[in-house]
């Protein structure tokens, strides 16, 4: 089982979005699928929790931290949920160690269910989302391409505790950045500036969807995908146009993304 962790610093920059999308394609390429939605907000959680084809684990995942959860169930797109109570561990320093072994364990026993665990993490540096870092396999970083975003981008990799370079070098040294995947890019001349700004300074950051055009992945702006969260569907199964058009916009970016975890379709 690959390990995948949405993570950035930033608020709102499509962490949950993407997890639910890329986990439908996922489960529609084949493959075994379980989703941990470590934030509170649960903006991962709803939207998988409204879809059919989604078996909802019956604890939380802060119980997954606490190690007091039960199997999963027997099915091959699973989602564990976000709970208040994760708000909760971030205080309890005395555990910290603790909540980051038992996700470990807890992966471990998951992990000949399934081809990929997704999980979904909080905004903020805190024990949860180091949790994430410290078992995952690898990091996808949605980004929006604001400067402000773009500032934030050195908090992700260099943050003194909680960075990406600090957790590889100190806890876990297989994690490997996938790179950061612009979203919500809109074709106005002050994104494409931003986009190059980007670019050149992360080249090597950015995901690369064809070598030859050296096209980037990335997310269009598209009203369809907060529909698609709102009513728990996956983009590509959607009958509106707009949908249509803005999955076929996407599907490069994850099959680019899916290709750099050995994850192709079967
Ligand atoms: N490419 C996109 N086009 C249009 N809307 C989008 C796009 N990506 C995400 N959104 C919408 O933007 C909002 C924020 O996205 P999302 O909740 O996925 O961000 P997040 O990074 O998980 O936020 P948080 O840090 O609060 O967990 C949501 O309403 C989502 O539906
Ligand atoms: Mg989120």
């Amino acid at each position: 089982m690959k390990k995948l962790v949405l993570a950035n610093q930033k608020g709102g920059v499509g962490k949950s979005a993407i997890t639910c999308q890329f986990a439908h394609y996922m489960a529609n390429l084949g493959k075994r699928v379980l989703v941990i939605d470590l934030d509170h907000q649960r903006n991962t959680s709803r939207p998988l929790a409204k879809n059919g084809r989604v078996a909802v684990a019956p604890f939380t995942s802060s119980a997954v931290l606490r190690g007091e959860y039960e199997s999963l169930p027997e099915a091959a797109f699973v989602l564990v949920p976000g709970d208040d109570g994760l708000s909760l561990l971030v205080d309890q320093k005395d555990k910290h160690n603790a909540f980051v072994n038992h996700l470990n364990d807890f992966l471990g026993r998951a992990a000949a269910a399934f081809d990929l665990c997704i999980v979904d993490t909080n905004p903020n540096p805190d024990i949860r989302y180091a949790a994430a870092l410290c078992t995952g396999d690898f990091v996808l970083s949605p980004i929006e391409l604001n400067q402000e975003a773009i500032d934030g981008i050195g908090g992700l990799l260099n943050h003194p505790r909680y960075g990406y370079h600090k957790i590889k070098q100190t806890v876990n040294p297989k994690l490997d950045l996938i790179g950061l995947l612009p979203n919500q890019v809109e074709s106005t001349p002050f994104q494409r500036a931003n986009f190059k700004q980007v670019a050149e300074a992360y080249a090597k950051l950015l995901i690369l969807v064809d070598p030859e055009t050296k096209r980037f992945a990335f997310i269009p702006a598209r009203t369809a995908i907060p529909e698609a969260q709102a009513d728990g569907l996956y983009l590509a199964e959607m009958k509106k146009t707009s949908a249509r058009d803005a999955w076929r916009e996407i599907r490069p970016s994850f099959d680019a993304i899916a290709k750099r975890m050995h994850l192709e379709g079967l």
